[in-house]
């Protein structure tokens, strides 16, 4: 692991879920932008002191000349960091684990995914929510045609941590989060509005053709937008919605995703994970549960326990992780993956995701943005 040190917060989620079905080990990593602290960091986490790395360049020294060399890093920084540490680490012939956005720029994305599509190097993003085993039942039942063509799509994704300056007043999330050259250029869309970016498309399977957004920057002296609304057309004529909120208070990961089609609807609510809401044309709304025999194998793959007792946030990220351990496998013995290792958030998904955002903020920022019609009274 590169990141994730004393204080991180996704870097502790990764160490978890990783471990949640024995598919890995954690046996070396540099997880502080500190080398000192990193390295104590390490030893307090049972690395080997000789794998205990002050900096990702050491991990890759280290790493590289051993037999028994890491399969795959995870890199868990502030996303200005993914590109240089993704490239090192590719270019070093390691599989790579990568938190989204998958770079800070558009310029980087691209060239990442182009490095690891030459390369034949495995690079996951961890896209959370399309860990869900309810939202792959999603995603099965509209490819299925259960819903009918899609008419439209309403996802948001509100929190409400940064109602408040944080950022200074010593909150180091909050800090990077909020400073153009480390988060890059989308605020609460490239942080959050990714995530409800690719949840829409991954259930729905459509292409997004084009979006008119509009970005606003409630908290004063705040460099970069912390609400977004944009408005969507896909392909085929579908139209979508998407909110993304830092200040929505009352909300704290408040993802939510109804997907409208012609013969019916289907709606997913992260707070109630493990339910799923179908409503057939000319039906009643119905509650399909996580665990029900009449599953999809999707769904029923990322299943671990009976219905009734609750999975969630922790069981969706392992199921990204032993899906990536699947993948890694299976491409090493030359075979198919099996279904765990299938629909996976790539590094081409990372690259469309840092697209969405800059297409946002260059509409948000364009002088006469098209919707922008004065309303006549
Ligand atoms: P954080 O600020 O809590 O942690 C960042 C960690 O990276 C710290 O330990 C820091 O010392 C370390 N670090 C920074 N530069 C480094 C370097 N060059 N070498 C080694 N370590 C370095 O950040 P947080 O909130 O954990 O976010 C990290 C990444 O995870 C971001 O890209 C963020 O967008 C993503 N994230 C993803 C989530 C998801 O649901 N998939 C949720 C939260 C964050």
């Amino acid at each position: 692991m590169v990141g994730g040190g004393e204080g991180a917060y996704i870097g502790n989620i990764h160490r978890l879920a990783s471990r949640l079905d024995g598919a890995w080990q954690l046996v070396a990593g540099a997880f502080d932008v500190d080398a000192e602290k990193g390295r104590a960091f390490a030893l307090s986490q049972g690395m080997d002191e000789a794998r205990s790395y002050g900096t990702y360049l050491d991990l890759i020294a280290g790493e590289r000349g051993r037999a028994d060399k890491v399969d795959a890093v995870a890199i868990c920084t502030p996303n200005f960091t993914h590109y240089p540490i993704a490239k090192a680490l590719i270019e070093a012939g390691f599989d790579v684990i990568c938190e989204k956005p998958i770079t800070a720029t558009l310029e980087d994305a691209v060239a990442l995914e182009k490095l690891a599509r030459e390369s034949g190097r495995f690079v996951g993003v961890t896209y959370t929510y399309s860990g869900y085993p309810m939202v792959h039942e999603a995603r099965v039942r509209v490819a299925a045609g259960e819903i009918g063509a899609v008419r439209s799509v309403q996802v948001e994704y509100p929190l409400e941590w940064m109602s408040k300056p944080i950022e200074r007043q010593g909150n180091a999330q909050a800090a990077w989060r909020t400073d153009p050259k480390k988060n890059g250029r989308g605020g609460s869309i490239g942080d959050i509005g990714t995530h409800a970016y690719h949840l829409a498309g991954f259930v729905t399977g459509l292409k997004l053709q084009a979006l008119t957004a509009d970005l606003a920057t409630f908290v004063e002296g705040r460099a970069l937008d912390d609400n977004a609304h944009v408005m969507m057309r896909y392909e085929g004529g579908a139209r979508g919605l998407l909110w993304s909120s830092q200040v929505a208070l009352g909300n704290s990961n408040g993802v939510r995703l109804r997907v409208f089609g012609e013969t019916g609807s289907l709606q997913w609510f992260q707070e109630q994970p493990n339910e799923l809401l179908y409503t057939p044309l000319d039906g009643r709304v119905q509650i399909i549960k996580r665990g029900a025999d009449d599953l999809s194998v999707d769904a029923k793959v990322r299943t671990r326990t009976p219905p009734g007792h609750p999975e969630g946030y922790l069981e969706a990220f392992a199921n990204l992780y032993v899906g990536f351990a699947e993948a890694i496998r299976a491409r090493r013995d030359g075979r198919a993956p099996g279904a765990l290792g299938q629909n996976l958030p790539l590094a081409y998904d990372g690259l469309k995701g840092v697209a969405f955002v800059e297409a946002v903020v260059d509409s948000a920022e364009a002088a006469t943005p098209a919707w922008l019609t004065p309303v006549a009274v």
